[in-house]
């Protein structure tokens, strides 16, 4: 089968001199890549769904959980550790091209990292799919990617090891067990990584959505509450839990029994909270922090177990141990919680009465204080990571930013409440994003390159989101007039006036409303919509209480006097206040969701695009069914006819050439003319029909994928050829091997008398060594004379010799073998090698592995000039080298010299001074990680006397930044870039330097204004 867009196999076999093991991994992996194809648009008969779904389960079968869907990434939730996550893998997939690498999570997270370089533009990774999909191991993974891939300076690694710890707190907090998923996440999360401009992750910022409150009360069978409550339970130190008031048991609790589920065995509570206590401390809590968090969880579970009994009419509290605790850990009183937990404020003619509470009542109360202290205390914790991932870099406040959107999946249950309607009106909000943004960027890329394009009909879903949010019509609209208008409201009356208003909607149906067919399996008080994703029924139960969201004013009033501070922080003085209603629950919802939209289409976005393989969260099990609906919903296959209705494939041309450049004589080995040209002769020699392809203005659209096929098979052919050619080389080789060996045997009798001459000679000359050393050794006090002079020569070399193996193993190490006193001469050499070990060291700290033509330097010496002819002004600097300067607009090459001295750096024009950056106005360096010589020097650009950044070339790049490194002291500010570099041009404007590997060393101006960057590859890496 076909495996093309793999892996490039020349590539491979460089590596497998290199790095046998990991060689045999990617060539199997190259195998493995056989079955099916990596990405849809080649599929031929791509308006199958049975064809798409066999391609996905034949990967899936082979560990093969990534395939592309052009720029979307879809992957299959495995179920079970997969060996591609490691960081070979990731460095595997660092600053490569998207198509060169077999599908993967790294290489979206990799391809948004660059293009935020490259383009300066925001990118967004949207990662949807259903509950249990993968959305959140997705979103780690992409995470620890930027974390262990991006440059990192001691400040740079805390933040990255704060974003990496917000996860477990945030889960622990945040997520649950539900039927679907064991760590299912019960809050949408929206996360910003800000960079700066070497690339550095510096700083984050989470927005959090509706978190699913009710769960903290009630939980469905088989499903639990948060896990922090098992977590602190199960994990808790003895002490910790007295002071609690807790036992080391969640049967005992209320709030934990209601789904008869407290253990599952794919989660160990008491490790996670281990991870879980860990995290709050490096996300910066302090331990009383971490202690008056506790209190609150505590305090919940408490709650959960305050019993009420009395008589009709009143509810008053059964047992007053719980009271005493919550007084204690709540820091409030037990007798004004007490009353404020039985009784209801309520204002008759301006005057404030206490009424009792029913039973009922007073339960739900409790229950809605409890969701009230969690719900705020998750938006405090959300609140108090921000603190800690905030940028607190006054100067760099100019980041670009990549969002990652890990949000609850679309979720249909026997029983669907609020909650589902929420999630699944998100769901609906961001798939009407993906129609839009795909479908615009397709068009857009057409349109940029010149090419016409051609509509695809799709189901546009805004019908839906209308049908939810439209105001005065929409149905959270008629949710807020119930919640909100004066009389007898109920969850009933809110159906009624559903069906009064909406009723006619082709998307909405209720039981009255529906056909015979559909009302046998509606209930009277349930509404279904026809979700983009299938239809769900939701049952009125609860909606307007859970959308009013409201705590009695006197639960308020206790709250606010609590001692705790982190419950001060949650409920404000001035709350209370404040006599305008607060927002229900789903009119916060849809405003958070609006701005949500606009934050991603401010974005480039990148999809990832999650399958659920089973509902028995097994290995292994391709449940067909379930994918099929998975796919449908998705809008997968829409996907890719849209992706499919232009060109199946485009690449743009230098990627084309390179690899199939060997398929024609013109452009074999190598195209000296323009790159569309090259392409142009090459898909003629092949025998492309006009109709099969467009050239666009950087890149080849190929209509169908058999064309493709074609000519990677010609490829394969041509492949084997080579081979062919090679072999027939060494068979020749062998013969004539062969030949030779017989031949020696008639050779052999005169070449043993050669040999045995030679070994006369070897002795005569022995003997005269041994007698001139003697010489020597007697005469080793005089000067430099005939006699002694082999004997010196030897002594230094064998100095020079033994030195070399005892080098001392770091920069402060001074302890140098002491040179023979013989060897004055050497003993200076020492002193001239000492220090430039150093410097050697101090190179190799900057670039080793880092930079391509760092290997190559490694050989060489650095010296203090480079100049040939030096003049007067280079007399007092450190370093002086000729390099080449391009200006900041045109990029114009012009040739000066760098001089550094002891305070700056100096370029000079033949002797004349044309620009002095002190080093303390020196801000960094950048350089690329490949083998060209370009750096840029980064001056403030609200400095003055700079007209901004420096952009120079220099033939010696390794020797010079280090050299500046040192002089300057900025041996830990040398960014190296992956893909391109910035720079100021002055008055706050940028410019870009691109770089990419290629065959031989081009710099030019492109077409975009950016200086584009051309360098041979030197070392496999
Ligand atoms: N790439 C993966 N490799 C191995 N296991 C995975 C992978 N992705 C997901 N899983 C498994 O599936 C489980 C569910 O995944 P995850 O929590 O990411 O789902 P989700 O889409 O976030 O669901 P929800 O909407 O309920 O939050 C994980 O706990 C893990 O066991
Ligand atoms: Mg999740």
């Amino acid at each position: 089968m076909f495996y093309f867009l793999s892996l490039w196999p020349f590539k491979h076999f460089r590596v497998v001199a290199s790095e046998g093991v990991r060689a045999m991994m990617e060539s199997a992996l190259t195998a493995r890549d056989r079955v099916g194809v990596q990405d849809f648009v080649l599929l031929e008969n791509y308006t199958s769904e049975a064809a798409f779904i066999e391609n996905l389960r034949k990967r899936f079968k082979e560990n093969l959980i990534y395939t592309y869907i052009g720029s979307v990434l879809v992957s299959v939730n495995p179920y079970k550790d997969l060996e591609i996550y490691n960081k070979n893998h990731m460095e595997r997939y660092r600053g490569v091209n998207f198509y060169e690498v077999s599908p993967h999570i790294y290489a979206v997270a990799d391809n948004s990292y660059r293009s935020m370089r490259t383009e300066r533009k925001d990118q967004c990774i949207l990662i949807s799919g259903e509950s249990g999909a993968g959305k959140t191991e997705a979103s780690k993974k992409i995470l620890q990617y930027y974390a262990i891939t991006c440059p990192a300076s001691e400040h740079v690694q805390t933040i990255k090891d704060r974003l990496l710890q917000s996860n477990p707190v945030l889960e622990a907090f945040g997520n649950a067990k539900t039927l679907r998923n064991d760590n299912s996440s019960r809050f949408g999360k929206y996360m910003d990584i800000q960079f700066d401009f070497k690339g550095a992750p510096v700083g984050g910022h989470i927005i959090n959505y509706l978190l699913e409150k009710s769960r903290v009360v009630h939980q469905n069978h088989g499903e639990r509450n948060f896990h922090i409550f098992y977590q602190l339970i199960e994990g808790g130190e003895e002490d910790l839990l007295r002071r609690l008031g807790l036992e080391r048991n969640p049967q005992q609790y209320h709030y934990l029994v209601k789904g008869n589920c407290p253990k599952v065995s794919s989660i160990n509570d008491r490790s996670d909270w281990k991870v879980v206590r860990k995290a709050l401390t490096v996300i910066g809590f302090n331990d009383d922090e971490v202690e008056e968090l506790l209190n609150i969880i505590a305090s919940v579970l408490h709650l959960g177990n305050v019993q009420y009994g009395g008589e009709e009419g009143s509810a008053c509290i059964t047992s007053d141990t719980q009271i005493k605790y919550l007084a204690r850990l709540l820091g409030v009183n037990g007798a004004v919680l007490t009353e404020a937990l039985t009784h209801k404020k309520i204002t008759a003619k301006g005057e404030e009465l206490m009424s009792p509470l029913n039973m009922d009542q007073a339960s739900s109360a409790r229950d809605a204080l409890s969701k009230a202290v969690y719900g705020r205390t998750f938006t405090w914790l959300v609140n108090k990571i921000n603190f800690s991932l905030a940028n607190k870099d006054e100067s760099n406040k100019n980041y670009s930013v990549i969002g990652l959107l890990d949000i609850y999946g679309f979720e249909v249950f026997q029983n669907n409440s609020f909650e589902q309607f929420c999630i699944n009106y998100c769901n609906e909000k961001l798939q009407q994003l993906f129609i839009e943004l795909t479908l615009k960027s397709e068009q857009e890329e057409y349109e940029a390159e010149g090419i016409t394009w051609e509509p695809v009909q799709y189901f546009n879903n805004k019908i839906i989101c209308d049908l939810v949010e439209e105001k005065f019509k929409g149905i959270i609209s008629i949710l807020d007039e119930e919640c909100l208008r004066p009389g007898d409201a109920s969850d009933l009356t809110f159906l009624e006036k559903l069906e009064d208003t909406v009723g006619g909607h082709p998307h909405f149906v209720t039981h009255k409303l529906a056909d015979g067919k559909t009302r046998k399996v509606m209930g009277r008080d349930e509404f279904r919509l026809q979700h983009y994703a299938g239809d769900v029924n939701y049952n009125v139960n609860g909606f307007l209480d859970k959308n009013n969201d409201l705590l009695f004013r006197n639960l308020k009033e206790v709250m606010c006097m609590s001692e705790n501070n982190i419950l001060t922080q949650c409920f404000d003085k001035e709350e209370l206040s404040d006599k305008k209603r607060p927002e229900t629950a789903a009119t916060q919802f849809k405003t958070s969701l609006a701005k949500l939209m606009e934050i991603l289409m401010s974005k480039e976005p990148s999809y990832v695009r999650c399958i659920k393989p089973n509902d028995s969260k097994q290995a292994g099990r391709f449940d067909e069914v379930l994918i099929r609906h998975q796919v449908k919903y998705l809008g997968l296959m829409e996907n890719l006819r849209v992706r499919r209705a232009g060109f199946a494939y485009r690449r743009r041309y230098e990627v084309f050439l390179q690899r199939y450049k060997s398929l024609c004589p013109e452009t074999w080995p190598n195209w000296h003319g323009k790159l569309s040209d090259g392409v142009s002769t090459l898909v003629k020699h092949l025998g492309y029909k006009p109709e099969e392809y467009k050239m666009g203005r950087s890149k080849i659209f190929i209509r169908f994928p058999k064309t493709l096929f074609a000519t990677e098979d010609a490829l394969e052919t041509r492949k084997h050829g080579l081979a062919t050619k090679l072999q027939a080389g060494w068979k020749g080789y062998s013969q004539k091997s062969k030949y030779q060996k017989l031949r020696a045997i008639a050779i052999q009798a005169w070449w043993r008398g050669i040999l045995a001459r030679r070994r006369a000679k070897r002795r005569r000359q022995a003997a005269d060594t041994i007698r001139r050393f003697i010489k020597g050794f007697i005469n080793r006090h005089k000067e430099r004379c005939p006699e002694n002079e082999y004997f010196l020569d030897y002594v230094r070399y064998s100095f020079l010799t033994n030195l070399r193996k005892n080098l001392p193993k770091n920069v402060l190490d001074k302890s140098w073998p002491t040179p023979p006193a013989a060897l004055t001469e050497v003993g200076q050499l020492t002193v001239f090698m000492e220090l430039h070990m150093e410097q050697k060291m101090i190179a190799s700290e900057i670039f080793k592995d880092k930079k391509d033509n760092y290997p190559q330097s490694v050989s060489k010496l650095f010296l203090n000039t480079r100049l040939s002819k030096p003049d007067l002004s280079s007399f007092w600097a450190q370093y002086a080298v000729t390099v080449t300067k391009y200006d900041r607009k045109g990029y114009k090459a012009r040739t000066r010299q760098l001089l550094l001295t002891a305070n700056s750096a100096i370029i000079v024009e033949e002797g004349k001074l044309k620009q002095r950056i002190d080093y303390g106005a020196l801000k960094g360096i950048s350089v690329s990680s490949l083998s060209d010589g370009l750096f840029v020097l980064h001056v403030p650009s609200d400095d003055n006397k700079q007209k901004g950044d420096v952009i120079l070339q220099s033939e010696h790049v390794i020797e010079t930044l280090t050299k500046i490194a040192i002089c300057a002291d900025k041996i830990n500010n040398i960014n190296i870039s992956q893909g391109s570099i910035q720079f100021t041009v002055g008055q706050g404007k940028e410019g870009v330097i691109d770089f990419t590997a290629g065959s031989e060393l081009l710099v030019t101006k492109a077409k975009n204004g950016h200086l584009s960057v051309t360098a041979p590859r030197l070392n496999s890496r």
